[in-house]
């Protein structure tokens, strides 16, 4: 059975003015919308129970499986407002596709791709007027999120499971906007290990990050960039975005990805207008040493961070025990024709060439 989420309207919507007032200022993950939507999937029955209702709580029973065994996953995606007032999504196939993976990773049934873009572009239709301007690079930013919610304390995958979007109008993830930020290498900490979780979009992944983003916060660092954990030789990810380094002569150097990363999708779409903009795309491993004697040896000339929530962000510096490495100050022009040309697309200012844009409205 399609799930096509129909409206529950909330009786009791915010005034035009309490909108008007969150989307001048709306910050990052603190201010939620009317309205949420919600599947329930039973193992005996499937997928149902699908609508958008008034946001509101869930009741979850203490012994409800995932406050005990973390059996969660999530996505992150925007819906953008373009200068002639319509709304579109960016990719929310990719998005679909890897909410999929990250559920089978974790034992959770895998939500149809129809029924994931229903459940968004339904919640954006409902939620029209809390998406933000183009202006300060504000959009209503989506979380759609899937956890065990069966009643039962053995360890096995779920048998009943609650699947939901939220949507929070949102502006920069990082306060200083386009401000370059220094990132912390932890050599102390792992975030994830071939065979575990770290590709997949889970909860757990972010709960082990948080102890070593604030080793970095302790250091001036609003980041960590997390390295392999076995052979501590292979660069990997920050703890909610991908990395990506320029050199000189124009290469575009990311790590690959190997199973313990997250395939991110702005990560994939910047590897795909890479070449569009002189730049030449490599996938590959690169360890610490190569990252930090190519910024010494002036070789790597800039170097940024990618994701939804942070779009692209240069990076001023990485520091670790061992010592800091420092990006030429002032110097992030590819950074920001890279930065500028996804944004043109998601804002409807440059031709979506790639297909990416799904109108909402
Ligand atoms: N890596 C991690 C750990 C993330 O949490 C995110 C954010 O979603 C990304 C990378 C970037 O992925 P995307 O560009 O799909 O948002
Ligand atoms: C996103 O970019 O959508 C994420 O999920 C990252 C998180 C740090 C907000």
């Amino acid at each position: 059975m399609s799930l096509t989420f129909p409206l529950h309207r909330n009786p009791d919507p915010a005034t035009d003015d309490a909108v008007a007032r969150v989307l001048a200022d709306p910050g990052f993950g603190d201010h939620f919308t009317d309205h949420m939507a919600v599947a329930t999937w039973t193992k005996d029955g499937g997928w149902g129970a699908d609508e958008i209702k008034p946001y509101g709580p869930f009741q979850v029973d203490p012994a409800s499986a995932v406050l005990h065994y973390a059996q969660e996953v999530f996505e992150g995606l925007k819906a953008y407002r373009h200068d002639d007032g319509s709304v579109h999504l960016f990719r929310p196939e990719a998005n679909a596709r890897r909410f999929q993976a990250s559920a089978a990773r974790l034992m959770l049934p895998e939500l149809p791709v129809d029924a994931f873009v229903a459940s968004v572009t339904e919640l954006v239709r409902a939620e029209e007027r809390w998406v933000p301007g183009a202006a300060g690079e504000h959009s209503l930013y989506l979380r759609p999120f899937m956890f065990a919610s069966e009643v039962f304390l053995g360890v096995r995958a779920a048998q009943t499971v609650t699947y939901s979007v939220i949507a929070s109008p949102s502006g920069p993830y990082f306060a200083g906007g386009v401000k370059p930020v220094d990132i912390w290498v932890t050599d102390r900490w792992a975030r994830a290990g071939v065979g575990g979780t770290g590709a997949a979009k889970c909860g757990g992944n972010y709960a082990a990050s948080l102890i070593a983003q604030y080793e970095g916060y302790d250091h001036g660092c609003s980041q960590v960039l997390f390295i392999e954990a076995a052979g501590k030789d292979r660069v990997e990810e920050l703890g909610g975005m991908n990395v990506f380094l320029v050199t000189g002569d124009g290469r575009l150097i990311t790590p690959a990805l190997t199973g313990t990363i997250l395939d991110g999708i702005t990560r994939n779409s910047i590897l795909t207008v890479a070449a569009d903009l002189g730049l030449r795309p490599e996938e590959r491993r690169v360890t610490p040493d190569e990252l930090f004697e190519g910024i010494a040896d002036g070789s790597t000339v800039e170097a940024f961070s990618c994701g939804t929530a942070a779009v692209v962000t240069p990076i001023g510096a990485f520091k670790s025990g061992h010592g800091e490495w420092r990006l030429p100050e002032g110097g992030s022009a590819q950074t920001l024709a890279i930065r500028d040309a996804i944004l043109d697309i998601q804002y409807g200012r440059a031709e979506d060439r790639y297909g990416w844009l799904r109108p909402v409205s």
